[in-house]
């Protein structure tokens, strides 16, 4: 479109979509973002990834040093905490990231727009009453809570994870309904501080997704922490009582769950509200999903979809990711994302990390396959920290020896998947890792020794 006030229009400035004006303004464009939000950084970092693990933060200190620094000849006395200062220390977080995105805008001379961006026709939105015209868009709207139809929430005794990061007490007891990534880790943040935690989930085991014998290993250890499961169990109803909410539900061993409060966690469902898409020609899916092609382009070849609005998983970085990709593309470059080798942390304790396939996959798949697995306890760097709850479990192809495949359990496993995540970006095999030199003592070699079990040489196994 000629005379366009910009070239591009980025419509979010969540982690796909901020991600995505800096990228376009590093390449030249005349860029402009666009956010509802008064702050930028979207889900992400205004009530998501950051505030959450600010939470797990706080709460793991203070329950490692109440409990954990014993075995290590600590002793620590009348350890506390102060619930107001855990909440505050979480805002400053935040308010520093938000505001350092705001400072990256203003160097990049990014036009940030402030206000919900709706579509007037395919080349213009209208935001504030005011309209602008670009040559391309890229919507990075995101998504939302899944509410249960018969709990609605309230934010007060009904949270989703937005009120659930900014409670004003901690509460004595809470359910949660879902045992996906943010139910188990506000599970963990709310036990930790001593609430009594219950969550219930439909499927037969926690966190879908991931590798079945993780899956087992992590319910085992936040069930010993003190969270009591009810797995394969449906809520029917729900009573909002004066001091709390009463749910029925479908389990063998119990009819009734009472709590203070409840988390719905269920999932997130992406978000188009008031973008007006029937103006700009743009299609969705059912689900509400913004289908696009190989490209990012959606039914209207100027106008992409990146983030947790199109299909695939819902994570700050694969955002980040596919906003980078879709810019460059726009630039003439030649990017690629490669879904096979995006990694998914659950950031508990203990904490999960893979990528690739899990077993049960690569088994689907047809091939045939090699598996490896070394447990933390036979790590040295492991029994000088004290965190031997843990393993490395790595499924390659056993014809071309590709690693195809990684799954870490145990401390630290948030930082060590980035060698998964090469290794698979760049078609690493089993043996390349296995011979790779390792650092000692280190967690890491539990990967480099699983790599060595799966090819039937581990040196400690
Ligand atoms: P969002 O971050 O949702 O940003 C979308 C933006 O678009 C928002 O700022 C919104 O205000 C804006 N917007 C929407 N409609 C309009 C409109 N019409 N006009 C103007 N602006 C609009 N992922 C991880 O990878 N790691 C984690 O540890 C992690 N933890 C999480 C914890 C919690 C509690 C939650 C809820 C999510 C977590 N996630 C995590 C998921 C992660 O936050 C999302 O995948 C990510 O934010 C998606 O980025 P996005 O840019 O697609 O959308
Ligand atoms: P989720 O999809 O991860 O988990 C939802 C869970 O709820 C599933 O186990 C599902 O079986 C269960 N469930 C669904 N309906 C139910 C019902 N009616 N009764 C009982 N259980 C039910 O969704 P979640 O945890 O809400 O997170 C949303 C998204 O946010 C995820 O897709 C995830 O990618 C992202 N996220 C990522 C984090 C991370 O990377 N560490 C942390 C938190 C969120």
């Amino acid at each position: 479109m000629p005379n366009a006030d910009f070239q591009l229009i980025v419509i979010g400035a969540g982690p796909g979509g901020y991600v995505a004006a800096i990228r376009a303004a590093q390449l030249g464009f005349k860029v402009a973002c666009v956010d509802k939000l008064p702050t930028l950084g979207g889900t992400c970092l205004n009530v998501g990834c950051i505030p959450s693990k600010a939470l797990l933060q706080s709460s793991d200190s203070y329950e490692r040093t109440s409990h954990s620094l014993k075995e290590q000849g600590v002793i620590a006395q009348h350890v506390t905490f102060d619930f107001p200062a855990i909440m505050q220390r979480k805002d400053g977080i935040v308010r520093t990231l938000v505001d350092g995105i705001a400072s990256h805008f203003k160097r990049h001379s990014i036009t940030r727009l402030e206000g919900s961006a709706s579509f007037v026709n395919p080349q213009e939105i209208e935001v504030n009453g005011k309209r602008y015209t670009a040559e391309q868009f890229i919507i990075a709207t995101g998504s939302e809570p899944i509410p249960l139809p018969f709990l609605p929430f309230d934010e007060k005794q009904i949270l989703s994870s937005t009120g659930a990061l900014s409670l004003p007490a901690v509460p004595k007891t809470m359910t949660v309904i879902g045992a996906g990534s943010i139910g188990v880790e506000l599970a963990s943040v709310y036990r930790r501080l001593g609430t009594a935690v219950t969550v219930i989930e439909m499927l037969d085991t926690i966190t879908p997704g991931m590798d079945a014998a993780l899956s087992k290993q992590l319910q085992q250890s936040l069930k010993k922490q003190g969270i009591e499961f009810f797995l394969g169990a449906t809520v029917t109803e729900g009573k909002i009582l004066k001091n709390g909410v009463s749910l029925a539900i479908n389990h063998a061993r119990q009819s009734r769950v009472d709590a203070e409060v409840v988390l719905v966690a269920i999932g997130r469902k992406p978000y188009t509200t008031g973008l007006n898409l029937k103006a700009a020609n743009v299609n969705t899916t059912q689900k509400g999903l913004i289908p696009v092609d190989g490209n990012f382009r959606t039914s209207q070849p100027h106008i992409y979809a990146i983030g947790d609005v199109i299909d695939g998983p819902m994570l700050a970085h694969k955002a980040s990711h596919e906003g980078i990709a879709a810019v460059e593309l726009l630039a003439g470059l030649s990017p690629t994302v490669n879904y096979m080798s995006i990694p998914n942390v659950v950031y508990t304790d203990p904490e999960v990390a893979s990528v690739g396939m899990t077993e049960a996959e690569a088994t689907a798949s047809g091939r045939k396959i090699l598996t490896g697995t070394s447990h933390f306890r036979g790590n040295a760097r492991a029994r000088c920290s004290g965190d031997l709850t843990g393993l490395v479990k790595v499924v390659g192809d056993e014809a071309t020896g590709r690693l195809l495949g990684m799954h870490l359990i145990g401390a630290h496993a948030s930082e060590m998947i980035s060698e998964g995540v090469i290794a698979l970006d760049k078609k690493a095999t089993l043996s390349d890792l296995a011979h790779a030199c390792h650092p000692h003592p280190t967690l890491s070699e539990a990967i480099m020794e699983a790599c060595q079990q799966a090819l039937g040489f581990a040196i400690h196994g």
